[in-house]
């Protein structure tokens, strides 16, 4: 299985603590049938200023370290971004962290606010689609306005915009509002990509097939897969071409 969202680099979000914390994730991943993690750091202005330039050394630092203890998990990184207008600078900038590649155009894993999809969402996904950018959204089950009114996410649907859910939604891990939007989500067919969204070892690992049993009660064995193993795979595929030859 391939994990797109997971806060697996050390020290500079809210995701693992310390190198060694890192490691024992990607091992505890290992175990549990995961083979490539895109690691996703926030970006959130005036919380996390990461960038592609900051959050580098730490990847290449861990990288060496998982190469180092012979742990079989590839990784690669990008970031999980805040719902903001700084979007717009690195999308003119080129220093957009990308997730992948969907139907031919560039991916970005993107975040709103837990409260609300903020005024002004519609416009920044058209700007963006304008520019070639399609947006994977982060945990809509989680976003307080979807859980009052799943017609919420309706119009981003429509407009394009690809839906992660997070494995512990499914599995319990947050409330059983949350489970409950997830599972009409599925319903629905929005969902594209289930992801750990990991944070650490505690309530928030890295394991995704508990929550792809989950799903497959919903949707069925193949498109379950899908969500966890083919999709991300083709997602992802140009982070780890030069480790497949
Ligand atoms: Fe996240």
């Amino acid at each position: 299985m391939i994990d797109i969202h997971c806060h697996l680099l050390p020290g500079i979000d809210d995701g693992s603590k310390s190198l060694d914390d890192s490691l024992a994730m990607a091992r505890h991943a290992v175990n549990a049938g995961i083979k490539k993690i895109v690691a996703t750091p926030h970006i959130t202005p005036g919380r996390y200023d990461n960038s592609l330039k900051t959050i580098q050394p730490v990847f290449e630092n861990l990288k060496a370290s998982i190469i180092a203890e012979n742990i079989p998990l590839e990784i690669s990184f990008a970031a999980e971004l805040r719902f903001d207008p700084i979007i717009m600078d690195l999308v003119n900038n080129d220093e957009l962290p990308i997730l992948g590649e969907y139907e031919g155009e560039r991916l970005i894993l993107l975040e709103f606010p837990h409260s609300h999809i903020p005024p002004g969402s519609e416009e920044l996904i058209q700007w963006l689609a304008d520019r070639g950018v399609r947006i994977l959204i982060a945990h809509p089950e989680r976003n307080r306005s979807v859980l009052g009114d799943i017609e919420k996410i309706t119009p981003l649907v429509k407009s394009g915009c690809l839906l992660q859910i997070t494995g512990g939604s499914l599995t319990g891990v947050f409330n059983d509002a949350a489970r409950q939007c997830g599972v009409e989500l599925l319903k629905r067919g929005w969902v594209s990509i289930i992801a750990s969204d990991a944070h650490n070892l505690h309530a928030r690992c890295p394991e995704l097939e508990p929550a792809r049993k989950e799903a497959e009660k919903i949707v069925g064995e193949e498109a379950s897969l899908e969500m966890v193993f083919g999709r991300p795979e083709k997602i992802s595929k140009s982070h780890f071409q030069n480790h497949q030859s």
